[in-house]
């Protein structure tokens, strides 16, 4: 199995509230119907939902009934989005179905307490591409929060342990600095721990509600374990996530566990 990331940064355009990049995600999803093995999908919520998200302090968990009616539409938000994408990958002629992460998990203080790899498995047992997503969801210390689409890797990697894990990002990987501010980054070809140790925190100053830049390397090296190969590519470019799934060499960050 094939477990594939659209990241939010590239399904949507996250400084504008609900902006769906649906040429983009039209694009991405003939590539995933390319792949020669089953795919499970996760995406992000982009700017259907971190904004609303950190405006309303959700990540913080309940504090007020009044943040329950973000919590209510950031649900919606989140599933409309879910539905753009399962209806471009269906056009695209992948047999996408939707497994919102509660369906399959129970989390606490913000994480996963247990995941059940069932409502997955059932799906791709008979050739159906299941389809996860970043979302709000109950916890049973903190009232609800948020469950990232990371996360979801992390659990679905650890359950299935597949060939390949891909990360679609929008830039070409893991820079030496923050390829957006600074003209002369470099990109890492491979990120182990110790690349990991030497690049800056700074980019822990753009934290969105599921955490830093940091975090989410930390995450993706944890991931990395679970893998045969995991690997960060750029989704923007036409044709790139296409050959990654192919097992062609692309420009990208190939994430090492050591
Ligand atoms: C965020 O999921 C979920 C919500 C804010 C509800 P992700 O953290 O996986 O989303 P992106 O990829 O960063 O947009």
């Amino acid at each position: 199995m094939i477990l594939v990331k659209l990241g939010g940064s590239v399904i949507t355009d996250k400084g504008r509230l609900r902006s769906f990049r649906s040429s983009a995600t039209e694009r991405l999803a003939r590539e995933l119907r390319r792949s020669p093995f089953p795919l499970t999908v996760v995406h992000g919520a982009g700017s259907f939902g971190h904004i609303e998200a950190r405006r309303h302090g959700l990540h913080l968990g309940l504090r007020s009934d009044s943040q329950l009616r973000h919590v209510a539409s950031v649900q919606r938000d989140v599933r409309e989005l879910n539905l753009k994408v399962l209806e471009a990958l269906i056009d695209s002629g992948i047999r996408a179905v939707s497994v919102p992460p509660a369906a399959s998990a129970s989390f606490k203080d913000g994480a996963i307490r247990s995941f059940s790899k069932e409502a997955f498995g059932r799906m791709l047992a008979i050739n159906l591409t299941p389809v996860t997503f970043g979302d709000v969801v109950p916890d049973s210390s903190m009232g609800f929060s948020i469950c990232s689409g990371d996360l979801m890797m992390m659990a679905l990697a650890k359950a299935f342990r597949p060939r390949l894990a891909v990360f679609c990002a929008d830039v070409d990987g893991v820079f030496d600095r923050d390829p957006k501010r600074s003209r002369g980054a470099k990109l890492i070809p491979v990120l182990d721990r110790k690349a990991l140790r030497g690049l800056s925190r700074t980019a822990a100053r753009n934290a969105d509600v599921t955490g830093s830049m940091y975090g989410k390397l930390e995450r993706m090296l944890a991931i990395a374990e679970h893998c045969e190969k995991c690997m960060i590519v750029n989704g923007n470019v036409p044709g790139r996530l296409g050959r990654a799934l192919s097992g062609r060499q692309v420009l990208s960050t190939v994430v090492i566990p050591e």
